[in-house]
Formats: structure tokens, C-alpha cells, sequence
């Protein structure tokens, strides 16, 4: 029996470091209602003269096949989950295997927002244990920043979100790293979180660009207070999923770390769940809201700062747009 493993992470950033106090000059909001409502203090924001998402994630790859010890030709197959491709097409994977100078392998593109990235590392996994390849690359990839409505309009989004990238290298082995992934989604509730445009659902004249008169579907929707309802119901399901499969109890996991949508949501859970801080990893105050990028950017993190050890049991858990929700069960 075949299994995999995580055997490499790593994670990018880009350099600008923008404050509430920096949102504060530009959108009527203060830094008191972001902290209170999100736990956020600080997001990395592109320099889009430099910063792209292949080549952010081609340094987060790097990193991750460092710590591997692997090289760049050791990889058979990306897995990138993204919502905001370089391009609308084609996705980011082709993008990412052309900066690493891998040539034609496979590159998937997954687009399950917020659990993006437990969906990709799902679909990885079941590509190692089929024997089809030994070694995936894992990308959980964002630049919101150039899309958000950063004047007072779109505040109650622009304040949350953040840019990075996070990478994981997945290695077939005899032992199981990852022991299961849960996804679930329910698309009645499409619309309480999305971006319409350029979809396909506008009839062809409102898709012409020169008949663009109202771009407010290019903008994030949000129904914050649906999302936090679903949220909190489903991030505590799918964990109690995740534990009942491989007979563990919540007293087991080592470190449970959640998709970094707000920190009022991941104290609800920690609580809900009896956790103790130790427990539980947040970066959401630094990094702000990266979607698909931020559970592999905050394990990444979590490795530098020596919260993960060898032997770990470590838990995966998110939630977002769709409604998805995912988990997995892992072992360091
Ligand atoms: N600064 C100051 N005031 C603001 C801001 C802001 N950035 N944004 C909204 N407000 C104001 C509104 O205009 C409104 O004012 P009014 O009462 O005078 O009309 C008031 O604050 C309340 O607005 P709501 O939109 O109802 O804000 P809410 O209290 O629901 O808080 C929040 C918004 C923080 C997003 C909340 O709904 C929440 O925690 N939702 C969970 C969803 C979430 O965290 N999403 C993250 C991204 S999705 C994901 O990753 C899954």
C-alpha cells in the first residue's frame, strides 16, 4: 500500500507591509473596528511592477524542495489552487511549471476558494497512493490585493485580504503522512460569497468590454454574517469527520490549523472544541485573509517557529466560497 507524505514546505510573501493605519488614510474605516472584527493588524500587498503569482510561488516551491531535498526535476505534477490566476486563462500551474523550467509535466488548476488548498492536496494525494506519481507540488496561491475596492464601498471585504503563497512538495511512502481528506460543498450558497465577473452567465452583449458599464461584479460579494454562521457549523463538522474517521479525539491533535478567514471565527472554533492555544495555529493577524494560500502558508510558519515536531498529528481545517468545506488528518 502506498502512501503520502508532506516532505517539504515553504511559503513566500511579498515585501509591502500594509497597516490598518495605511487602509485607515485611504478607506473610512480604523484600525480599532479591523482588529475587533477580524483580528487583523497587518496583510502583504504585491509590488505589481515584480510580484506575479507564478513567480511568487515558484520561490515558495523552491523553499519547499529545499526542505524536501528534492530538485526541481524531482516533481512529476502540480496541484495549483488559486482563485486569482495570473490570467483567466490559462490557470497558474502552467505558469508555475514554465518558471520552474519543468518541462511538460502535468499542471492542475483548482479553484475551491478558501479550501482550495485541502481540495489540491486531496486530489494529490489519491495521484500518490494510485502509484501514478511519486512527487506533487501543492500550491495554495493568491493576489487579492489588485482586485479589492479599496475606497469606503467595498470596506467590509478590502480590510481582510491579503497576498502569498504557500507550497507543499507530496512524496509517495510506506508510512501514511496524510491519514484522510473530507471535502464537502453546498452551492445554494453560491452567492453569499463570489465574484461574478467575467463569467459566463451575462448574456454576450453585457460581456463586450466597451458595454462594461457596471463593474461591481468584478468586486468581491460577501454576506459576512451568513459566512460566520456557516462557517463556525461546518469548520467544527468536518474536524469531528476528520477525527471520528481515524478514531482520534479532539485531545489528540497537536496542532489544528484552520483556514485564517477571521480570528473570531478560529476562536469560536478552538473554544467550541476545547482546544488549548497550544493547539492552535493563527497567522491571520500578520497576514491577513490569503484564501487558497493560507493554510500552507501558515504551516509553513508553523515548521519555522518549531510548532510542528516529527510524529505530529496535525489537523487541516477550512471553509469558504461555494459554500466548501475540507479537512485533513495528517501525520508529521
Ligand atoms: N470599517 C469600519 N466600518 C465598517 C467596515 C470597515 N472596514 N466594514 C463595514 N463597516 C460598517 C458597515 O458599514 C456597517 O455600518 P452600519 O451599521 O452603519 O451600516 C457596520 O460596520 C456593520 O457592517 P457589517 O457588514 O454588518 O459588518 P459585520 O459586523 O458583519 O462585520 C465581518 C463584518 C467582520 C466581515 C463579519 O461579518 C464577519 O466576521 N464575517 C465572517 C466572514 C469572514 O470572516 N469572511 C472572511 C472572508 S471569507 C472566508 O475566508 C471564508
Amino acid at each position: 500500500m502506498k502512501y503520502s507524505r508532506i516532505s517539504g514546505m515553504g511559503h513566500h510573501l511579498p515585501e509591502q507591509v500594509v497597516t490598518n493605519k495605511d487602509l485607515e488614510k485611504i478607506i473610512d474605516t480604523n484600525d480599532e473596528w479591523i482588529v475587533e472584527r477580524t483580528g487583523i493588524h497587518t496583510r502583504r500587498f504585491i509590488d505589481p511592477e515584480k510580484d506575479t503569482l507564478a513567480n511568487m510561488a515558484a520561490k515558495a516551491s523552491r523553499k519547499a524542495l529545499d526542505r524536501a531535498g528534492l530538485k526541481t526535476q524531482d516533481i512529476d505534477f502540480i496541484v495549483f489552487a488559486t482563485i486569482t490566476p495570473d490570467y483567466f486563462f490559462p490557470g497558474s500551474g502552467v505558469l508555475l511549471q514554465r518558471e520552474l523550467g519543468l518541462e511538460s509535466i502535468g499542471a492542475l488548476d483548482i479553484r475551491n476558494a478558501c479550501s482550495g488548498f485541502i481540495y489540491a492536496l486531496s486530489v494529490a494525494d489519491q495521484y500518490i497512493k494510485s502509484g501514478m506519481y511519486n512527487n506533487i507540488l501543492v500550491i495554495g496561491g493568491e493576489i487579492q490585493s489588485t482586485a479589492l475596492d479599496l475606497s469606503t464601498r467595498g470596506r467590509n471585504t478590502a480590510v481582510i485580504f491579503g497576498d502569498g503563497v504557500g507550497a507543499a512538495v507530496l512524496t509517495s511512502s510506506d508510512s501514511a503522512g496524510i491519514h484522510s481528506t473530507h471535502l464537502h460543498s453546498d452551492g445554494n450558497y453560491a452567492e453569499e460569497l463570489y465574484v461574478r465577473d467575467p463569467g459566463s452567465s451575462r448574456p454576450r452583449e453585457e460581456r463586450q468590454p466597451e458595454q462594461i458599464l457596471d463593474t461591481s461584479g468584478y468586486k468581491v460579494y460577501m454576506n459576512g454574517n451568513m459566512v460566520f454562521k456557516h462557517a463556525v457549523v461546518r469548520f467544527t463538522e468536518v474536524i469531528g469527520e476528520a477525527l471520528e474517521t481515524n478514531g482520534k479525539a479532539a485531545d489528540d491533535i497537536d496542532l489544528l490549523i484552520p483556514h485564517q478567514a477571521n480570528l473570531r471565527i478560529s476562536q469560536f472554533i478552538q473554544k467550541r472544541m476545547k482546544l488549548s492555544d497550544d493547539q492552535v495555529f493563527n497567522n491571520i493577524q500578520r497576514v491577513g485573509n490569503t484564501t487558497a494560500a493560507s493554510i500552507p502558508i501558515a504551516m509553513s510558519e508553523a515548521l519555522e517557529e518549531g510548532r510542528i515536531s516529527e510524529g505530529d498529528l496535525i489537523c487541516l481545517a477550512a471553509f469558504g466560497s461555494g459554500f466548501t468545506w475540507a479537512s485533513a488528518l495528517i501525520t508529521w
